[in-house]
């Protein structure tokens, strides 16, 4: 990116709303500049890895317990990715890497700070629109930098990062500028610039939105964050596999739910996502679930209707979920919930309050809801405001506490086993 007038102004308006904010906490550096890359550590399917994203051609020089390696092309420049993106399996047990002397960030054995957001992107879509120079309105660029200072061992990301689909009405200064589509311009913009100290304070995990579909951001998805090595004939997979990341108890397993309809149960996709949702019986010792579209959730009520819980994937669990599975992490509906259940069902974490404009009718507390045949024992949720949230490893339990824009706690939740109990 280069530093055109428009990045020093956006730089000072970052600047000027975290005076305003009272944060006490010091920027991060810029994004990269021209010729610069964009580099991360995310745990793939196939075990740990460094990725790098150059205009240059050419895959920077990286080195692992301080002996230099290269890194391999995982996708060539196109005329819609002029970028190349680099890849390099890290081996378990190494102590240290870099790319291009910089030092990645590498996992603890036990990760015990889990910090989560979801929902990230900029919406330009038709006349849903989002002013994406405008902290107020669009504020993951901040979201991202505060969540860095809290130093996390862990992201996860539970979906949807490419928001800029369609292009910004003329005249319209909120949003002047962006780019849209399908395209290198439009993910640097909603993701990788903004996410960049984020990016570098720890390993990510990636789970598929359905914003990231082969029909809306497959493109950027299939080169850039997919766990899976890119197809050979180069096409956006429509349905990924299951991974699992051993995080030293609970073994997290990503799902991609992506194409799950929502208000309908699909019965034929039922039968595949029962299959998927199976996954975590073959492991030992207890399992969180993380994927995209929450399956017990509701941001409000239409009629005697719950509206945002997925009913296809309802239909995948009407049987239970393996006894393992303690906890699920999505996103999808744009607010922070908690909730456990009366029935015996793992807790459902919903953190998609990241960025993208927020689901205003959200109930703070919705105890004794019943969700397509579910009832909530504990539920709260903290909509409409921005933020993350983290998960802390504690006695015998887990910590879970959403965060606005500024780093200030709003809810605190206690996680044992399948119940939550918030402060
Ligand atoms: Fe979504």
């Amino acid at each position: 990116m280069s530093s055109s007038l428009f990045d020093l102004l956006w730089m000072a308006a970052r600047r000027r709303v975290l005076v305003l904010l009272g944060a006490t906490i010091a920027l991060s550096p810029p994004p990269a500049a021209a010729g610069d890359f964009h580099h991360w550590v995310q745990f793939a399917a196939e075990g740990l890895q460094a990725r790098a994203v150059t205009k240059s051609g050419a895959c920077p020089k990286a080195a692992i317990d301080g002996r230099e390696t290269a890194m391999t092309a995982r996708a060539q420049a196109d005329d819609l990715f002029p970028v190349t993106i680099c890849t390099l399996d890290i081996p378990k047990g190494a102590k240290s890497a870099a790319i291009d002397g910089r030092p990645l960030a590498l996992p603890p054995p036990r990760p015990n700070k889990i910090l989560v957001v979801g929902d990230t992107g900029c919406r330009l879509k038709g006349l849903f629109l989002q002013d994406c120079n405008s902290p107020g309105s669009w504020p993951f660029p901040l979201v991202a930098d505060v969540a860095a200072k809290l130093a996390p061992d862990l992201v996860v990301h539970v979906g949807d990062y490419y928001y800029r689909e369609s292009a910004c009405p003329l005249l319209r200064q909120g949003c002047a500028g962006s780019p849209h589509g399908d395209n290198w311009a439009s993910w640097e913009a909603d993701f990788f610039d903004p996410a960049g100290a984020l990016l570098h304070s720890a390993p990510w995990v990636f789970v598929r939105g359905n914003h990231e579909t082969c029909e809306r951001g497959g493109r950027g998805w299939t080169r850039a964050l997919d766990p899976h090595p890119f197809p050979a004939d180069g096409r956006c997979p429509p349905q990924d596999r299951p991974f699992a990341v051993d995080l030293g108890g609970p073994t997290l397993v990503v799902l991609d739910v992506t194409t799950a309809e929502d208000r309908v149960a699909n019965l034929e996709q039922a039968q595949f996502f029962k299959t998927q949702l199976s996954t975590a019986g073959a492991i030992p010792g207890p399992v969180w679930y993380a994927f995209h579209k929450p399956i017990f959730s509701s941001i409000r009520i239409s009629g005697k209707e719950t509206v945002g819980d997925n009913k296809t994937l309802a239909e995948a669990a009407r049987d239970g979920l393996p006894a393992n599975v303690e906890a699920i992490l999505s996103g999808h509906l744009h607010a922070f919930q908690a909730a456990s259940y009366v029935e015996d069902y793992p807790a459902q974490f919903v953190v998609g309050n990241g960025g993208d404009t927020l689901d205003p009718y959200t109930p703070a507390k919705f105890d004794g809801l019943v969700i397509n045949g579910l009832t909530v024992e504990r539920g709260r949720s903290t909509a409409p405001i921005f933020g993350f949230a983290t998960f802390e490893r504690g006695d015998g339990e887990w910590l879970v506490t959403d965060y606005d824009v500024q780093g200030k706690p709003l809810l605190r939740c206690h996680l044992r086993g399948r119940k939550v109990e918030c402060e």
